[in-house]
């Protein structure tokens, strides 16, 4: 048996994830970037594990995620799958590493094959159509990232909230529409108005997955530095320091857990209008 296999019918799988959509039950999502930290998420039933692009600026310090590469992707990824029993393992395509079908299927084919990934995400509106639908067809579920993509933070002027302008969100709702038609089995919506992130949710038979969206979205996401406030820098006004009141590292991501499970979190204070 390999170390991430499991006998105890919890593991979760894209399958069980479209389960939960259907039948209302909200869907837990941190990132982790080592084995350790990977473990207490998947002991505390994190359902979803993202190796996330936000190493570049949580783990080596930098001011966005475009420095991070492909083999230091695959390095953290490897570390946190030995952590992970239960958890789905989701892996970012960093900067520049899905520009063409072949490329995209290269890096995310060594996540797949090197890290047991078990889903990439990547960043793009309708333009990325092609390559989830390439991924997708050669067996490589897709978890696509709307809303703010960090990857352009420099084309966007900054980290600011998308879609309140009336085209905007309706171009947002149409592209999220041509990736779940392209194949992807879970969206990404990040700071976007949270009547805007409702809309898309309720459009979508995929799961969406909020960060700085709407507590209506079929589950929650957040950077694991920023709730046990370790993050250099202000902490995003979308997240939340658990570590505060918990106490505890554990005692935090459990906290984050019952909080997404129960609706309580994102509260009144982690939207946008
Ligand atoms: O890189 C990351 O951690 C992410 C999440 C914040 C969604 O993309």
């Amino acid at each position: 048996m390999s170390a991430r296999s499991n006998s105890s019918g919890n593991k979760i799988t894209v399958r069980s994830l479209h389960e939960k959509k259907q039948v209302g039950e909200k869907i837990v999502c941190l990132t982790a970037y080592d084995a350790s930290f990977a473990r207490v998420l998947d002991q505390a039933g994190v359902d979803v594990v993202l190796v996330g692009d936000s190493l570049g600026m949580v783990v080596q310090g930098n001011e966005t995620t475009l420095p991070v590469t492909v083999d230091e992707m695959l390095y953290h990824s490897q570390m946190v799958a030995r952590g992970l029993t239960n958890s789905l393992l989701i892996v970012d395509m960093p900067f520049l590493s899905d520009t063409s079908v072949e490329a995209a299927l290269e890096n995310a084919g060594l996540f797949m094959k090197q890290a047991g990934a078990q889903m990439v995400k990547l960043e793009g509106g309708a333009e990325q159509a092609d390559i989830v639908s390439i991924l997708v067809q050669h067996g490589i579920p897709v978890c696509a990232h709307l809303g703010l993509q960090p990857q352009r933070v420099h084309k966007l002027g900054g980290y600011r909230v998308q879609g309140r302008e009336a085209s905007a969100a309706e171009a947002m709702l149409q592209e999220a529409k041509i990736l779940e038609q392209a194949g992807a089995d879970l969206i990404v919506l990040e700071c976007v108005p949270a009547e805007l992130a409702e809309t898309i949710t309720g459009a979508l038979s995929v799961p969406v997955i909020g960060i700085g969206a709407s507590a209506a979205c079929d589950g929650q996401i957040l950077v694991l530095y920023d709730i046990l406030g370790l993050s250099m820098g202000r902490i995003p006004r979308f997240s939340h320091n658990f570590l505060s009141e918990a106490g505890s590292i554990k005692g935090a991501i459990q906290a984050y857990v019952e909080a997404v499970k129960s609706g309580t979190f994102p509260g009144q204070d982690h939207i946008f209008s």
